[in-house]
C-alpha cells in the first residue's frame, strides 16, 4: 500500500523533529501531529520560530517549509487517526512513579490508551507503527488491544525505533545511519514493512534501512541505549583511576578510541549523563531480565546506573571537598543546566542531581543557561523533591536557594565557584579574565566537561578541577 496520510500520536522531542522531516521529504504524504497538551501544539503552531517547543539546530527551517503544506499539528486526535492509513505512536514512556515495577518499568498507559483510542476510532485498516522506546513484546499487547474490538479492522503493528539524538535530531533523521524497521513475517506483515520502507526510501538508500522480526527491532533499541551509557560509564570509571593515578582521561580516551575495535565516539567522560532515555531505558532493561529470571544479566547493566549516579555524587562531593569541605551559604555557578548542549531538555540533567547534593550542604546555586528559563530550573528542583518526599515547607525553602539568570556575567559575579555542568560552546570564550576578578578568591572552577582550557585558567589564576585529571 502506497501511504498517503500519516497520523502521529505525540508531538514531543521524536513525535515533532521526526513528522517534520517525514514531510518536508515525501510532499504528497499528509502528516498530521496530534498532542493531547494545547499548549504543546500552540507552540508547534507558533508564526515565531523561536518559539516551537523543541529547540533543535535546523529544525525551525524544516518546520517553516512543510507547514501548512503537507506538515499539520493539531489536538483533533480523533480526526486524524480516522483519516490515516499509518499511525505512529510517539508518546512518552517514563519510568513508572508508583506500583508494580515502580522506579524500574517502563510507564506503558500512554501508549495503551493510544491503542485503545485507535481502536474506537478506526473504520478501515491501518498500520500501527511503535515509535515510542517499548520492552520487547509490547507489540503483543498493542496486537490484543487493537484487536478487542472484533470490527473486522486490520491492524498490523510495526517496530521504528527512533535513535536520533537531541541537539543533532535533524542531522540524524537527513542521515541516519540506519532505520530499523521490525514487522511480522507474514503476508500483510511484509507488505506493511514495504509500505514504510518506501516512507523512508524518500531520502535514504537501502542501505540505511534495515528490516527485521518485530521482537529484534525492539530489543535492538534497549540494547543500543545500554550499550551508549555502558560506554559513558565505563570512561567515567576509569575517570576515577585518572584522578587516583595522574593519568588523563582524554588522553587514556584517545589512547583505545584509536583502535578501531572500540572506536572513537562516546568515551568522553563527563559529570555523568543524563537525557529522558539512558537511565529509563536501562532501568527497563534490568527490569525485563528480572521478569525473565536473568538476575546476572540484569545485575551487569544496573551496573550502569549505579556508575552513572556514583560519578554525579562524585563531582557534588569533590566541590564540597575542595571548598574546605563547606558550602554553606556560598555561591555556586552552575553554567548549564541543560543534559547536553545544543537542546532546551533537562530531563535526568546532571545538573540537577549535583544542585541537589550541594543544596542540600546549604550553597546557593545561580544557574546560566543559553536554552532553559528559571521556571524550567526551578520545575525540575521541585519534581525531584516532590518525588522524595520532600515537604512542602522545606521545597518552598529550598527554592530559594537557587537564583537563575539570563546573563551569564551577572551569573559569575563575586561566586565562590563556577561549575561547567553542560558543555555549550559558549562557554568556551568567556572572558575569563574579567570572571576570575569578579568572584572571590580562591576562585574555583569544575569542570564537569572537559571544555575549557586548563592552562590558561590556571595562568589567570584559577583553581581548576577537572574530570579523570591528576
Ligand atoms: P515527550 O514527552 O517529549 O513527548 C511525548 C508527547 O506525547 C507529549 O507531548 C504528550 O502530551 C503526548 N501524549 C501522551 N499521551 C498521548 C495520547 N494518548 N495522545 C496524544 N498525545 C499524547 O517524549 P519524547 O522525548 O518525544 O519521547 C517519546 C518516546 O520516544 C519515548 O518512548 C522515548 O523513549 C522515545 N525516544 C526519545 C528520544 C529523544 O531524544 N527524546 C529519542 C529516541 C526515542
Ligand atoms: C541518546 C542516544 O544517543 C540516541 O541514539 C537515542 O535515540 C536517544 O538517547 C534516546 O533513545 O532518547 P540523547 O540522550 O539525546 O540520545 O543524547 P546523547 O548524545 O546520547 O547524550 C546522552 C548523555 O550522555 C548526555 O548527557 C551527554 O552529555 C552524555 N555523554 C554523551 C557523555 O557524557 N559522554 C559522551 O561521550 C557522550
Amino acid at each position: 500500500m502506497k501511504v498517503k496520510n500519516i497520523c502521529c500520536l505525540g508531538a514531543g522531542y521524536v513525535g515533532g523533529p521526526t513528522m517534520s522531516v517525514i514531510a518536508l521529504k515525501c510532499p504528497e504524504i499528509k502528516v498530521t501531529v496530534v498532542d493531547l497538551n494545547e499548549a504543546r501544539i500552540a507552540a508547534w503552531n507558533e508564526e515565531d520560530l523561536d518559539k516551537l517547543p523543541v529547540y533543535e539546530p535546523g529544525l525551525a527551517e524544516v518546520v517553516s517549509e512543510a507547514r501548512g503544506r503537507n506538515l499539520f499539528f493539531s489536538t483533533e486526535v480523533d480526526a486524524a487517526i480516522d483519516a490515516a492509513d499509518m499511525i505512529f505512536i510517539a508518546v512518552n514512556t517514563p519510568t513508572k512513579t508508583y506500583g508494580e515495577g515502580k522506579g524500574m518499568a517502563a510507564d506503558l498507559k500512554f501508549v495503551e490508551l493510544c491503542a485503545r483510542q485507535i481502536a474506537r476510532i478506526a473504520k478501515n485498516d491501518k498500520i500501527i507503527v511503535e515509535k515510542s522506546t517499548l520492552p520487547v513484546r509490547t507489540a503483543q499487547t498493542l496486537q490484543t488491544i487493537l484487536d478487542s474490538t472484533g470490527n473486522g479492522v486490520h491492524f498490523e503493528v510495526l517496530s521504528n525505533p527512533e535513535f536520533l539524538a537531541e541537539g543533532t535530531a535533524i542531522e540524524d533523521l537527513f542521515n541516519a545511519d540506519r532505520v530499523l524497521i521490525g514487522g511480522k513475517q507474514t503476508e500483510k506483515g511484509k507488505a506493511a514493512i514495504q509500505s514504510l520502507v518506501d516512507v523512508y526510501a524518500h531520502w535514504l538508500s537501502p542501505k540505511q534501512i534495515l528490516t527485521t522480526n518485530v521482537w529484534s527491532s525492539e530489543l535492538s533499541k534497549l540494547t543500543a541505549n545500554a550499550f551508549l551509557a555502558q560506554r559513558i560509564s565505563s570512561i567515567n570509571a576509569l575517570s576515577a583511576l585518572c584522578e587516583a593515578t595522574e593519568a588523563d582521561v582524554d588522553e587514556v580516551a584517545n589512547a583505545i578510541g584509536t583502535d578501531s575495535r572500540i572506536g572513537p565516539k562516546f568515551l568522553k567522560s563527563s559529570v555523568g549523563f543524563g537525557g529522558s532515555c539512558f537511565q529509563k531505558d536501562i532501568l527497563n532493561l534490568v527490569y525485563l531480565c528480572r521478569h525473565f529470571n536473568l538476575p546476572e544479566v540484569a545485575n551487569y547493566w544496573e551496573q550502569v546506573i549505579i556508575l552513572n549516579d556514583y560519578q554525579k555524587r562524585r563531582f557534588a562531593k569533590s566541590i564540597i571537598t575542595s571548598l574546605f569541605n563547606t558550602v554553606s551559604d556560598k555561591k555556586i555557578t552552575f553554567l548549564g543546566w541543560a543534559f547536553k548542549k545544543d537542546t532546551n531538555d533537562t530531563r535526568e540533567s546532571a545538573a540537577i542531581s549535583v544542585a541537589d547534593h550541594l543544596i542540600e550542604d546549604g550553597a546557593e546555586i545561580h544557574v546560566y543557561d543559553p536554552k532553559v528559563s528559571e521556571a524550567k530550573v526551578k520545575q525540575d528542583m521541585q519534581y525531584i523533591w516532590e518525588l522524595n518526599g520532600v515537604s512542602e515547607a522545606r521545597i518552598q525553602s529550598k527554592l530559594k536557594q537557587i537564583v537563575v539568570y539570563t546573563n551569564p556575567m551577572e551569573a559569575m559575579h563575586q561566586a565562590h565557584a563556577i561549575a561547567v555542568l553542560t558543555e555549550w560552546d559558549e562557554f568556551k570564550t568567556y572572558d575569563w579574565a574579567t570572571i576570575y576578578t569578579n568572584m572571590y578568591k580562591p576562585a574555583f572552577v569544575f569542570d564537569g566537561r572537559n571544555i575549557l582550557d586548563v592552562p590558561t585558567l590556571t595562568k589567570i589564576g584559577f583553581e581548576v578541577k577537572s574530570i579523570g585529571k591528576g
